[in-house]
């Protein structure tokens, strides 16, 4: 184990209810799409003896800190360094079908937040990067020192529901004519002293606009709004696809995809029946996402923002 994986152990969020949710059945083989630190994945093996997983991230160093936690459990477990949107040609490569179960705990990980090198933080200085991937994609400083005003404010305004969006703009537009903007502190300082960007309720001014930017360097809603129909056309039927999103544009898109797919007949009403053809992959299992309770957000405040939804495929 190297030392930033001492300090920076990722606490899984949900634990319980995601053992529930994908309904781990003994033999069974299931996809972790987000395998990061393995907090999940080590459960689901430890469950019973012969349980599989495939698990993928498209963080090459994730995957090589996880393969060691996880070198234990031999051949049950498979790993891949891939976009959790390639899980079609990756099952394809571990020669599996269907699984029994499919898990996306979508988002960044304790260990990349919490390494400053890795751009994430606006707590630690280190290079503005924020790619998960740093193998592929731009990387946050080039769209902060490349993007127009208005594209920036644009951005930070839809992704990060940031109300200064356009002052923020402005003030990383004014500074860059200067010198690039390269440092994640940098950054956040130059956030925080746009006029009316105080903290509230403790939250630091630059929350919402690197968020925005994170979102856009990993192209993350995009990524969640691909996956949901490969996952569940990869499902066994009665299997279970579950994601845990943790900011409300991923979770919206998740709500709305699963209810695509369950009813995904879009027949004028007065119809006598449906003419679109259009049959459901399954059911909604949960009508409202499961969240943390209090005792989970306060021994680990990363989950106060967990939202966890299950959709299970229909048994045709
Ligand atoms: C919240 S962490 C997962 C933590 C994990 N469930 C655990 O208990 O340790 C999310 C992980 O998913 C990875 N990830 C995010 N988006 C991905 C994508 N599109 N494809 C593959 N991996 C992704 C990140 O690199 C990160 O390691």
């Amino acid at each position: 184990m190297t030392g930033s994986e001492a300090i920076c152990r990722h606490v899984p969020v949900l634990l319980e209810e995601v053992l529930e949710g994908l309904a781990i059945r003994q033999g069974g083989v299931y996809l972790d799409g987000t395998i990061g630190w393995g907090g999940h994945t080590s459960r689901i093996l430890q469950m019973y003896e012969d349980t599989r997983v495939i698990g993928l991230d498209h963080d090459a160093a994730a995957l090589e800190a996880v393969s060691r936690k996880l070198a234990n459990f031999g051949d049950r477990v498979l790993l891949f360094h891939s976009d959790f949107r390639q899980l079609d040609k990756v099952l394809d490569e571990a020669g599996v079908g269907l699984v029994d179960g499919a898990l996306m705990d979508l988002g960044v990980s304790s260990m990349q937040l919490e390494d400053a090198d890795r751009g994430f933080s606006f707590a630690q200085d280190g290079p503005l990067d924020m790619r998960m991937n740093p193998d592929s994609g731009v990387a946050a400083s080039e769209i902060v020192n490349t993007w127009a005003q208005t594209d920036l404010a644009n951005l930070f305004f839809k992704y990060g529901e940031e109300k200064r969006s356009r002052a923020i703009a402005a003030a990383i537009v004014r500074t860059r004519e200067t010198s690039p903007i390269e440092s994640t502190l940098q950054l956040a300082d130059l956030i925080s002293s746009v006029p009316g960007m105080g903290r509230v309720r403790n939250i630091h001014p630059a929350t919402r606009t690197f968020q925005a930017l994170r979102i856009e360097v990993n192209d993350e809603l995009d990524a969640v709004r691909q996956v949901i129909p490969t996952g569940v056309e990869r499902l066994t039927p009665g299997g279970r696809l579950v994601i845990i999103s943790f900011h409300s544009l991923e979770d919206r898109i998740v709500k709305r995809s699963f209810r695509e797919l369950e009813s995904p007949c879009r027949c004028p009403k007065e119809f006598p029946e449906c003419r679109c053809g259009k049959v459901s992959a399954g059911r909604v299992v949960t009508r409202r996402p499961l969240v943390p309770t209090e005792a989970e957000i306060k021994t680990n405040p990363r989950s106060r923002s967990a939202k966890l939804r299950v959709f299970e495929k229909g048994r045709m």
